[in-house]
């Protein structure tokens, strides 16, 4: 049984539970709601760090005027009881007017990769989540940070912010977790069974295990996605492994995005172009 994490609201109060910890901090930025995605990215932070720190706050700069800001889901106690699973030493749940108690001025420009895919169908996106990854990594001042390759976009960016304004913090990527029928873990998907449209989305992992086998692995994507009448795509691309154009052949990275009942899905995973059919 793990000691219980301290659970710290104000910005005072962690950087006193911070300043107790001796040796190396792993950091795991979240906006709670925690599944075993998560869990995995705190394991992953232990697996490097002497303690964790978790942070739980639902970032309104990153929420677009027509998103689920106000219904997004929060449960604290239930994220602290998983926090405490895992062995976090201490869990940051700041309010909006802890984090922002102005009108925020100062803003992370992702630049031209923040333009696109999820920055295109959500402006002002990356924006929100790199000025309060830039904030969060300068309270909480951890040694390693964790981030899901499932927001595999976000991973890019925040590596481009740590190089770009060299930040002493090492970032580390944590594959996706899926549930038992491939489907990507997301805080979202509680609406999809509450909708009945879980078997919708199921196709996402399935047009991933396409484009997988496959020498094509945007057409072979397209088709499976195609096929499906309850999902809408946003966007199917394939592109480099650092979101640059998409190689002729080689390694590269299959994104999409769809809206499935209400519910907009992310996912993402490696791919092959070109020869090699496996
Ligand atoms: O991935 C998330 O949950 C958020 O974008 C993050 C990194 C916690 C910033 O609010």
């Amino acid at each position: 049984m793990n000691t219980p994490p301290q659970v710290v609201t104000t910005i005072a109060d962690l950087a006193t539970a911070r300043a107790r910890l001796a040796g190396t901090v792993g950091f795991v930025p979240t906006m709670g709601s925690l599944h075993d995605g998560h869990t995995h990215n705190m394991r992953a932070a232990l697996d490097r760090a002497d303690h964790l720190v978790v942070s739980v706050f639902v970032n309104p700069l990153q929420f677009g005027p027509n998103e689920d800001f106000e219904t997004y889901p929060r449960d604290l106690d239930a994220d602290v009881a998983l926090c405490a699973e895992a062995g976090a030493a201490i869990v940051f749940a700041p309010s909006v007017d802890e984090m922002y108690p102005a009108p925020q001025q100062i803003h992370v420009d992702p630049g031209p990769l923040g333009d696109i895919l999820e920055g295109a169908s959500r402006p002002g996106f990356f924006t929100g989540v790199l000025t309060v990854v830039a904030k969060l990594f300068g309270l909480v001042k951890p040694d390693f940070a964790c981030f899901g390759e499932k927001d595999y976009q976000q991973l890019a960016l925040v590596r481009r912010l740590v190089d770009e304004l060299n930040l002493d913090v090492e970032i580390i990527g944590v594959p996706t977790v899926r549930d038992d029928n491939g489907l990507a873990r997301s805080s979202r998907n509680v609406y999809l069974t509450e909708a009945g449209r879980y078997d919708d989305a199921l196709a996402i992992p399935r047009a991933i295990d396409a484009a997988q086998r496959s020498a094509d692995p945007l057409g072979a994507a397209r088709a499976v996605l195609d096929a499906t009448d309850g999902l809408r795509l946003d966007y199917l691309t394939v592109r480099a492994l650092d979101l640059g154009d998409a190689p002729t052949s080689g390694p590269a990275r299959l994104l999409i995005a769809a809206v499935v009942g209400t519910t907009r899905l992310i996912d993402n995973a490696p791919v092959h172009v070109g020869e090699n059919d496996v």
